[in-house]
């Protein structure tokens, strides 16, 4: 049975004193749910914030942008070393904003991939397809492609210690999450093509949904059998949303989605 992970990606927003807020308020109402895992991934200026208010806690922390080299002279960069540091856990890998921009391809995200899992930090391995690819119908292609990048890099052994998001570039930021079934159908296809290769990897490895999750589409996208949690973008930012997203995580058993499918 695969526990369901919440990831906030606050992205490149936050400030001392909100982070604070936000923190405090997610320690105290997420203390009591105890089915699932809770993770907060922040620029690296508040890993060392997040590291004093977390440590010994029931949530993981991580960074969005880590090096793929491991020392060295890489102005600006940061390295997995130095997340082990401020007590990272996580790093999110081949988000769809970096690729877009250019600063991170399928070759880099392997490379990345390899760098975090060698150094004891999870990857958090985003795919996702363009509106223009999913409305030519090929999201199976280019999500199969992204995730082979990282699978001949560093097999699927090196897989296992990943965690993968299927976020749709489409979803992202638009407030219209992609359909419950069309999410099961990639995270079914993405599963299969796994199994393939290790059918126990394939059966352990979290796969979360990421793409204007909110906490009113969430419980649905959290009953697909195939979705075993959420990255959280914009809704990370209000508290009391990702609170019930949170919420929901530890409370998608099989007894309370057998009523949300007889609802629906
Ligand atoms: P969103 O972002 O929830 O704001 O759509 C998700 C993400 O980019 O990880």
């Amino acid at each position: 049975m695969r526990r369901k992970l919440v990831v906030a990606n606050r992205k490149m927003y936050g400030s001392i004193p909100t982070n604070q807020a936000f923190l405090r308020e997610l320690l105290a109402k997420t203390h009591d749910l105890k089915n699932a895992d809770y993770v907060v991934c922040v620029p690296h200026p508040y890993l060392y914030q997040l590291q004093s208010m977390l440590i010994g806690s029931h949530i993981a922390w991580g960074d969005q942008h880590m090096s793929r080299f491991t020392l060295g002279a890489h102005t600006g960069s940061v390295s997995a070393s130095m997340l082990l540091e401020f007590g990272c856990q996580y790093t999110i890998i081949g988000h769809s904003e970096r690729r877009a921009w250019g600063y991170e391809t399928d070759i880099t995200s392997a490379e990345r991939f390899a760098t975090a899992i060698k150094a004891g930090i999870k990857p958090i391995y985003c795919v996702g397809d363009t509106r223009d690819e999913y409305l030519a119908g090929e999201t199976d292609k280019v999500t199969f492609r992204q995730l082979s990048s990282v699978i001949e890099h560093v097999g699927v052994q090196g897989l296992a210690k990943g965690v993968l998001a299927y976020e749709p570039v489409w979803a992202i930021g638009t407030g219209k999450a992609a359909k419950p079934e069309h999410v099961q159908s990639i995270l079914g296809f993405l599963r299969a093509q796994i199994a393939t290769l290790d059918a126990k990897v394939a059966a352990e490895i979290r796969i979360l949904y990421g793409g204007s999750v909110n906490a009113s589409n969430v419980l649905k996208l959290f009953c697909m059998p195939d979705v075993d949690g959420a990255l959280v973008g914009a809704a990370s930012l209000n508290t009391p949303q990702f609170i019930e997203i949170c919420r929901a995580a530890n409370e998608a058993t099989d007894a309370r989605c057998a009523l949300v499918v007889a609802d629906s």
